[in-house]
């Protein structure tokens, strides 16, 4: 069962219709019942026989195996411990990049502990956080039409949890899951987002990430 934190979102909805497509049980959180609600009909509307519930981010967490947080970097430090507890022992993966835009300018901000995902490591201490999926975009994810082209970048310390987030992502068509290293690599994918938004700004498209020279 995974749950999506903050699944409300362009980029939760899109990560869970994808994996709820491939087979897997999906509960969306938020922080508000009738959000989630909302959202759950709308993932039902375009997936009408997928296994899709959903309720409140704290309530979510305890019910799923593992966590996707897909909220903004700013909401995380309020709410990440208050699901520390349901977290424990969990896998939680953070979609999370800590970005401004000025200007219409993206640039990644300063987070003193190197990135989202190792605060979110500090902030759900008994959680194994691994860092992923940064790098495709809510709504190529969400179009289903959509055929996906891409590489996963996945980073963590745990190296089981590591193994099997990429082994999740691989369920989805089309995608390719790299491991990129420690957690501590976050802080470069995530800054790396700035890029891809600014690519996306110049050629009026929506970029993603392949990596050449790995071969499998
Ligand atoms: N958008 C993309 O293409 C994309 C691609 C890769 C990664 N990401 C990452 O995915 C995350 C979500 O992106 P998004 O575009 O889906 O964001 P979003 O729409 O701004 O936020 C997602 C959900 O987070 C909840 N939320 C908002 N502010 C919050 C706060 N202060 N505290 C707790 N929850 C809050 C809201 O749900 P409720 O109001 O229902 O609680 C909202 O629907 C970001 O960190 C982003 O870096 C996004």
């Amino acid at each position: 069962m995974l749950a999506f934190i903050g699944g409300t979102g362009p980029e939760g909805m899109g990560l869970a219709a994808r994996f709820a497509l491939a087979g897997e049980a999906i509960l969306i959180g938020s922080r508000s019942p009738e959000r989630a609600a909302e959202a759950v009909s709308r993932l039902r509307g375009m997936l009408p026989e997928a296994p899709i519930a959903g309720g409140v981010n704290e309530e979510v967490a305890v019910r799923a195996d593992i966590l996707f947080l897909t909220i903004p970097y700013d909401g995380q430090q309020e709410l990440l411990p208050r699901l520390a507890e349901a977290a424990a022992g969990k896998i939680v993966v953070s979609t999370v990049s800590a970005l401004k835009v000025e200007r219409g300018r993206p640039y990644a901000r300063p987070v003193p502990a190197g990135s989202a995902a190792e605060e979110a490591a500090q902030l759900l201490p008994a959680a194994r956080v691994v860092g992923a999926f940064h790098h495709v975009g809510a709504h190529q994810l969400l179009d289903l039409n959509h055929e996906l082209d891409c590489d996963i970048l996945v980073a963590g310390d745990d190296r089981e949890a590591k193994e099997a987030v990429m082994a999740l992502g691989r369920k989805i068509p089309g995608i390719r899951t790299l491991d990129a290293g420690g957690l501590y690599i976050c802080r470069y994918l995530e800054a790396f987002t700035a890029v891809l938004l600014s690519l996306n700004r110049r050629y009026r498209t929506t970029t993603t990430l392949k990596i050449v020279g790995i071969n499998g």
